[in-house]
């Protein structure tokens, strides 16, 4: 049989940096308020003609240099993306793995929110483990700030941009393989995190399509709670199913939305500090991009190695969910 290793990371910032300040220049908010309730000090900001794919086209770029796995030999492309090059087609896989270079390839996108990693991971495993692909590049890729209203406090202090990318290959020892993902959803939230103009499903006309209504809009409060709550439980769940406990975990990577939501999740698992992977503060929440930056993050600064076991949770709009538990098994 074959197994899923998680072989290469790589993940890109765009340029320009937006800070708390710089927000309270713009909205009534402090860099005090956006500290203290997020763990939020900036986030980055992608230019104007760089859109999503061309995040995703410089972190897919390393995660491909760093696998060991030729171009050529890449059989597909998932992206997981809420804010995609083009509104139904083509997808922001396809224009990626063009912009790559490669031909005859699968490509697609999904759209699971900050759980898009989550999701993507899942997906690499089930086609490799079936035996229909053999290399897969999943990114999570996320031009955040043309779907912000910065207008609105609630939730412009929160997104960035940025993207993440690994290379998820076929191998036959079971000590490298992917251990378990888990990924859920229930649409009876759905209303709690939304961009509800723009698709099929709009009570607007194209007029106001037209002048930018296809923001996101939160019920940050109740989400929290919800996130908490679910991540929690998920996590447990994972755990147990597979008989690994916390102390296993070298790394825990959880999905950046917010500082308070980690800590909360982290101590109800016993997490010690050293254990739980941060990047919110320099990045903010970075939507399907955010896990594999950060596992981006630990790599570049020589944090992870190999056979390590990561355990990653996320939780976004759908609302979704999930965790995976991961060895970090780059090529020997
Ligand atoms: O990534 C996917 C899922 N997303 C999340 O998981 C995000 C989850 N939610 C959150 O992170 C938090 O709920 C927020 C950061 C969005 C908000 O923090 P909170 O502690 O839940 O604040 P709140 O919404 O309960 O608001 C508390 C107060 C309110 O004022 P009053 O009614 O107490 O006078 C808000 O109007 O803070 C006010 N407020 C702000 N004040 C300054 C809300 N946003 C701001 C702001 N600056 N940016």
């Amino acid at each position: 049989m074959a197994y899923a290793a998680f072989r290469s990371i790589g993940a890109y910032v765009p340029e320009k940096i937006l800070t708390n300040e710089d927000l309270a220049k713009m909205v009534d908010t402090s860099d005090e308020w956006i500290s203290k309730r997020t763990g939020i000090k900036e986030r980055h900001i992608a230019a104007k003609d760089e859109f999503t794919s061309d995040l995703g086209v410089k972190a897919a770029q390393k995660a491909l240099d760093r696998s060991g796995v030729a171009l050529e030999d890449i059989d597909m492309v998932v992206c997981a993306t809420i804010s995609p090059d083009y509104f139904c087609m083509p997808s922001t896989a396809t224009v990626i793995s063009t912009k790559l270079g490669m031909k005859n390839v699968t490509a697609f996108d999904i759209s699971a929110a900050c759980t898009g990693f989550v999701y993507i991971l899942s997906i690499a495993k089930a086609f490799i483990e079936s035996g229909m692909k053999k290399n897969v590049l999943i990114v999570g890729a996320e031009k955040l700030s043309a779907i912000t209203d910065y207008s609105d406090r609630g939730t412009c202090i929160l997104f960035g941009d940025g993207a993440g990318a690994a290379v998820i290959s076929a191998t036959e020892d079971k000590s490298e393989a992917i251990i378990d993902v888990h990924t859920g959803a229930d649409g009876e939230y759905a209303d709690l995190l939304m961009t509800p103009n723009g698709g099929s499903g709009s009570a607007h006309d194209a007029v106001d399509v037209e002048a930018g209504s296809c923001f996101m809009q939160m019920k940050g409060n109740e989400t929290f709670k919800v996130a908490v709550r679910t991540l929690t439980k998920d996590v447990q769940e994972i755990l147990k199913e597979n008989k690994v406990a916390s102390d296993d975990v070298k790394h825990f990577i959880p999905h950046q939305a917010n500082y308070r939501i980690i800590k909360a999740v982290g101590d109800a698992l016993k997490m010690r500090e050293e254990q739980v992977v941060l990047t919110v503060a320099k990045y903010g929440n970075t939507s399907g991009a955010s896990i594999p930056m950060a596992i981006n993050d630990i790599y570049e600064s020589g944090r992870l190695q190999a056979g390590e076991l990561m355990l990653l949770d996320a939780f976004g709009g759908g609302l979704t969910w999930g965790s995976a538990l991961v060895p970090f098994s780059p090529k020997k």
